[in-house]
C-alpha cells in the first residue's frame, strides 16, 4: 500500500471515531433505540382499538401466532381480509424483535424462552424486570388502564421510543 493511502485511511478512521463520540454513538444509548417503522395498513387496523405496538417488541413467531388468531384476539374479533392480514403479518415479521439489531429488541428476544410464544409484551420477562418498581395498583389507575397501555407512561411508545427521559407516570 502506498504511504499516502495509509495516511488517508488513518485520517478517515480518526474522523469517524470522533464523529461517533460526538454523536454519543459510543455512549450508553448506542444502538438501544428501535428504528421508526411504518405501514399504512398496520397503522389503520392495529391502531384502532389501542396504541400501535412496535414490531420490535415481540419475536416473529409471536406475531405470526397473533395474526393467525385475530378472530379471538384478547376477547375481541379483530379479523381482517386475507390480503390485509398477510401484508401486516409480513411487515411485523420483517421488523420483529428477532430481526432487529437494536439492543432493546435483542434483550426482549433473549428474555423469551425458545419454547415460548408470548402474545403479550407485558408478560415477557424483559417487561417484568423493567417494571418491577411499578405496582399493579399504578397500572390499574384510570389514567392508565393496564400494563398494555404503554403510551400512557411512555409518550414515544408508538415510535418505539422507551428512553428513560421520556417516561412520565400519570396521576
Ligand atoms: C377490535 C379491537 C382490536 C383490534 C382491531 C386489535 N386489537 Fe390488539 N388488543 C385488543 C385488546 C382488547 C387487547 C388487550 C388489551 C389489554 O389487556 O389492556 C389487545 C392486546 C394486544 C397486544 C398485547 C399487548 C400487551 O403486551 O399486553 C398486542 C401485541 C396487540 N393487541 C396487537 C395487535 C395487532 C398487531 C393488531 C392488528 C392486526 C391488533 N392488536 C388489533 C383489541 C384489538
Ligand atoms: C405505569 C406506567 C408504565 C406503563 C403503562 C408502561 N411502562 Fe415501561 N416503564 C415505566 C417506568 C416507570 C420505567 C422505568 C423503570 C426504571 O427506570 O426503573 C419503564 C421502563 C421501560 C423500559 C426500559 C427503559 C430503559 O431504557 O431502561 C421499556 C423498554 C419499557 N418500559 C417498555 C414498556 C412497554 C413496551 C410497555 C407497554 C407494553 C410499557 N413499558 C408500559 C412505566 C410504564
Amino acid at each position: 500500500m502506498k504511504k499516502w493511502m495509509q495516511f488517508l485511511i488513518l485520517i478517515t478512521s480518526i474522523t469517524s471515531a470522533s464523529a461517533l463520540l460526538a454523536s454519543g454513538g459510543m455512549g450508553e444509548d448506542s444502538g438501544k433505540q428501535m428504528p421508526v417503522v411504518a405501514n399504512a395498513k398496520w397503522k389503520a387496523e392495529c391502531g384502532s382499538c389501542h396504541m400501535l405496538y412496535h414490531p420490535g417488541l415481540l419475536p416473529e413467531r409471536s406475531w405470526n401466532k397473533m395474526m393467525a388468531g385475530l378472530d379471538k384476539h384478547f376477547g375481541e374479533n379483530a379479523s381482517l381480509d386475507t390480503a390485509t392480514r398477510d401484508e401486516i403479518t409480513r411487515f411485523l415479521a420483517l421488523n420483529s424483535a428477532d430481526k432487529q439489531d437494536n439492543r432493546r429488541s435483542n434483550r426482549i428476544n433473549q428474555s423469551i424462552p425458545a419454547s415460548a410464544t408470548p402474545l403479550r409484551i407485558s408478560e415477557t420477562r424483559y417487561f417484568k424486570a423493567k417494571h418491577d418498581e411499578v405496582s399493579s395498583a399504578t397500572f390499574k389507575r384510570k389514567s392508565i388502564g393496564s400494563a398494555a397501555n404503554c403510551v400512557a407512561c411512555h409518550k414515544g411508545a408508538e415510535k418505539g421510543d422507551f428512553s428513560e427521559s421520556q417516561i412520565k407516570i400519570p396521576r
